[in-house]
């Protein structure tokens, strides 16, 4: 087997420990120092793919649509939001640690066919929270892969996001008819409750992390009336 080569590191804000980007022939991975198993592998995009698709399903003919990314990982939910949206379209991505930018501008980038490239794309470095924070209704759709799931994983302060002002200024962050989608390795029925106490209509899809195959992920859907 080919050796694993390690390419870079970078510290994660918020005493979140560091990250370690490896590197066997064309095949990445993003794993946390110490830690067991990979947080993302190039090789395993399937349910990252699935989140910009079901959040852009509704904006696919709409000109003019604005999209949030949150955040960049390996660009696979950046790069399929870019295919589902129209030419007029803009996707903003909210990336916490300026290294993995840095890290898609070169041969990572490649994984995704490179979305930073897209014209349509936009990084805005930092955390997404300041940003929704704001509560600005300047989005057709959301999509949040910042975590595991509705909590607070890499970075402590992303626990906001999920509480009842988060989930309150995500709301206020969309358009009417606008549609927040979260990333979830699992189902949470207690953060259903949490999106409809918030204002959403909510549905939740399951999928898989290869095509037809791997572990089962959800998709959050929350939709603004
Ligand atoms: C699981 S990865 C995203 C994978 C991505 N969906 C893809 O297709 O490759 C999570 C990313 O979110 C970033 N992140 C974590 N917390 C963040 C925050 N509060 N704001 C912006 N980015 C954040 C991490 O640095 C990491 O790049």
């Amino acid at each position: 087997m080919k050796q694993l080569n390690k390419l870079a590191t970078a510290m994660i804000p918020n005493n979140g420990g560091e990250l370690v980007l490896l590197q066997r022939e064309d095949e990445f991975s993003i794993k946390l120092s110490g830690a067991r198993g990979v947080l993302m592998n190039s090789r395993v995009y399937n349910s990252e793919q699935e989140l910009a698709k079901l959040g852009c399903a509704h904006i696919k003919n709409k000109e003019s649509a604005d999209v949030l990314v949150g955040g960049l990982g390996m660009g696979y939910t950046l790069a399929t939001a870019l295919a589902c949206v129209t030419a007029s379209s803009r996707v903003t991505v909210a990336e916490l640690i300026p290294e993995v930018v840095e890290w898609n501008q070169g041969p990572l980038g490649e994984c995704a066919g490179k979305p930073l490239a897209d014209e349509r794309s936009h990084v805005r470095l930092g955390d997404i929270a300041e940003l929704i924070k704001q509560q600005k209704p300047d989005f057709d759709a959301i999509l949040l892969d910042v975590d595991n799931g509705p909590e607070g994983m890499t970075n402590s302060e992303n626990n906001w996001l999920y509480s009842s002002a988060g989930l309150s200024a995500l709301y206020n962050s969309l358009r009417p008819e606008g549609m927040l989608a979260v990333w979830s390795a699992g189902p949470d029925s207690m953060f259903i409750t949490q999106l409809k106490k918030a204002g959403f209509k909510v549905s939740n899809k399951m999928v898989r992390a290869r095509p037809g195959k791997g572990s089962r992920h959800t998709i959050f859907l929350a939709k603004k009336p």
